[in-house]
């Protein structure tokens, strides 16, 4: 890693990281630490939204995503890996168990004070994802679970041929709930990159239904999507008096190789 401040490389000590300016940044007791310096504007997701898709995330219902992020890691042989937006760390600690060096980067200090409790393979750090403190080409592979694109960095800090995982929602991803919504659902539009610096080498699409018969998980699973800040207080009425929920999740995995 690198110093925000002048660039220059940063030294693990046993309670900070230092660089030869003298620059030094603590690391919390949690483990993670914060290397952002820009603590006005953006803080990442608040304490609230963290909570509810870490007591969501962590019943299961995205196991399917989980399992396969875990595969590739282990199918490409990604020895650094940096996640970004990792959140509190539920799909970064699978991938982090087959890597030689892992970092995850988020804004919200909520999430990372979970993620670096639960996963010591991890260095989890506070950064923004469009200011990596990263150097150039250090990395093999970058992952990105539903968390802004910031495709100029990534180009920088990863290896020659260097892969970038990246995941969003797909069509009919949480359509049973949308149903129970709107009067009209809408299915989601693809997004793929189309970045000539990336070419797509793997795609894969991680599907299936669940059924949430917990009130307090159809509710967390609510307020981890947008929905729940675009909805009507009537959609917000309407998810507190769900007790049973059957909906397709179905995510778009999309592999992409640095051109040289
Ligand atoms: C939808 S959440 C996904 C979290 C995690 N990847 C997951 O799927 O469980 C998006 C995450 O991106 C983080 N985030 C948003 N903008 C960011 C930025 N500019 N820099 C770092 N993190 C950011 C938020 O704090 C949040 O944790
Ligand atoms: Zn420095």
């Amino acid at each position: 890693m690198i110093c925000p401040k002048c660039h220059q490389k940063l030294l693990a000590m046993d309670h900070c990281f230092v660089c030869k300016n003298h620059h030094s940044y603590d690391i919390a007791r949690q483990g993670y630490v914060n290397l952002n310096l820009d603590h006005s504007k953006m803080s990442g997701d608040s304490k609230e939204m963290v909570l509810a898709r870490h007591l969501f995330l962590n019943k299961g219902y995205y196991e399917p995503l989980q399992r396969v992020l875990e595969e590739i890691v282990i199918k490409y042989q990604l020895h650094t890996l940096a996640d970004l937006g990792c959140g509190e760390g539920y799909y970064t600690k699978k991938m982090s168990l087959h890597t030689e060096k892992c970092y995850g980067f988020d804004l919200s200090k909520d999430a990372l004070k979970i993620a670096a409790r639960e996963d010591k393979n991890c260095q989890y750090v506070v950064a923004s994802i469009f200011h990596l403190p990263l150097e150039d080409e250090s990395v093999e592979a970058i992952s990105n679970v539903f968390a802004p694109s910031p495709l100029d960095e990534c180009v920088r800090v990863l290896k020659r041929k260097g892969l970038y995982i990246r995941v969003t929602p797909h069509s009919r991803h949480l359509f049973g709930l949308k149903e129970k919504l709107y009067d009209k659902p809408y299915e989601n539009e693809i997004e793929l990159l189309f970045d000539e610096r990336f070419e797509l080498i793997e795609r894969i699409l991680v599907q299936d239904m669940i059924e949430i018969k917990d009130q307090k998980d159809i509710e967390a699973l609510f307020m981890m999507t947008p929905y729940y800040w675009k909805s009507s207080r009537e959609a917000s009425k309407k998810v507190k008096q769900m007790e049973k929920l059957t909906t397709e999740i179905a995510f778009d995995v999309q592999i992409y190789e640095k051109k040289d």
